[in-house]
């Protein structure tokens, strides 16, 4: 007989999360190694005991570990969640989920078919503390990708890069060198700081003006996923639209499993469904698909993953 296990690994999911929260908010993993009444006082934290209720179970994730008198945080809250450190997640703790208030109004977007107003409302005021939080990542996958472009013949560096959805201008960053311009474009109130070389545009990417067939390198990251199946292919198709007859197209995404199957390993498929999942409670996407990139025409030339987990399609116009 099967017992309850993973019906209460999920239920305790819930609760594993906001005990994360609530140690990045009260600011657990920057004040460590600490005993238990170090750790309250440094933290504002009225009870010692309550605390170390917090660590016990933060210890039993496997974020921070115990000499039986001192807490200390594992390696993997060393790297990942002390706030200075160069790979903090501290803000995808905070913000990878979404708008919280998308969670318990799940099944009603599942039954509308698309999220209430006021979550497209709270999800578009989040961008920018969300691309905040991944712009380390992006511009070390932005470098990546110039890199790899050079090596394979594909860009010289040169002419222009068009962002469609650039967030923190990350990717603008990593590719627009001495010898290119670029276009970033975004929501008027996620447009990142002005930067030499880049004309910025506010608006909605399937709308503003933009040159035709002008681009060496045209940048899709992370943004398909989130969008309905109509408004994905016709911002691909606008994306291609917009290459030179030699420019290269970029699509970052976390690609989600088409079928739901195991990829390299279930934590994996896991995360990517939990991401496209995370898409439908907020967004009117449920995540990009590899399948769905081949149908609709993309000539995928190699996909490259120059920061692991990172996976990105370099896709060229095409015999047209
Ligand atoms: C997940 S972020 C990715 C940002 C950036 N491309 C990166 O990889 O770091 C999605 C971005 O798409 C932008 N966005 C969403 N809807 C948009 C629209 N209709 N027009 C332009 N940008 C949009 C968001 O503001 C956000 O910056």
């Amino acid at each position: 007989m099967s017992g309850p296990a993973p019906v209460w690994d999920v239920i305790n999911g819930y609760a594993a999360y906001w005990a994360l929260h609530a140690a990045v908010e009260l600011g657990v993993f920057e004040n460590l190694p600490a005993t238990s009444a170090e750790l309250a006082a440094a933290t504002g934290v009225h009870d010692p005991a309550d605390v170390e209720l917090l660590a016990q179970l933060l210890a039993a994730k496997g974020l921070l570990e115990t000499d039986g008198e001192r807490w200390s945080n594992s390696a993997a809250a060393e790297r990942f969640l002390v706030p200075t450190s160069p790979a903090s997640m501290v803000g995808l703790v905070r913000h990878s989920p979404g708008p919280k208030q998308a969670w318990p109004a799940l099944a009603a977007t599942l039954r509308a078919g698309h999220p209430a107003e006021p979550i497209t409302d709270a999800l578009n005021a989040l961008y920018p503390a969300l691309v905040a939080a991944t712009a380390a990542t992006q511009g070390a996958v932005a470098r990546g990708v110039a890199a790899e472009l050079r090596t394979r013949g594909l860009w010289d560096g040169t002419g222009l890069v068009v962002d469609l959805g650039c967030g923190s201008g990350a990717w603008l960053d990593g590719l627009v060198g001495d010898e290119a311009t670029g276009i970033g474009v975004d929501l008027p109130h996620v447009l990142p700081a002005p930067r030499d070389r880049v004309t910025l545009i506010g608006g909605d990417y399937l709308d503003v003006d933009l040159p035709d067939r002008a681009a060496s390198v045209v940048v899709l990251a992370h943004v398909l996923r989130a969008e309905s199946a109509e408004r994905a292919e016709a911002l691909y198709r606008r994306a291609v639209d917009l290459l030179t007859d030699d420019g290269v197209l970029l699509v970052a995404d976390y690609f989600r499993p088409p079928n739901g199957e195991k990829t390299e390993t279930y934590a994996d498929a896991v995360h990517d469904l939990t991401l496209a999942l995370t898409m439908r409670a907020s967004t009117p996407g449920r995540g990009l698909t590899e399948p769905t990139l081949a149908a609709w025409g993309a000539h995928t030339v190699a996909v490259v993953e120059p920061v692991p987990r990172q996976r990105v399609h370099l896709i060229k116009r095409g015999p047209s």
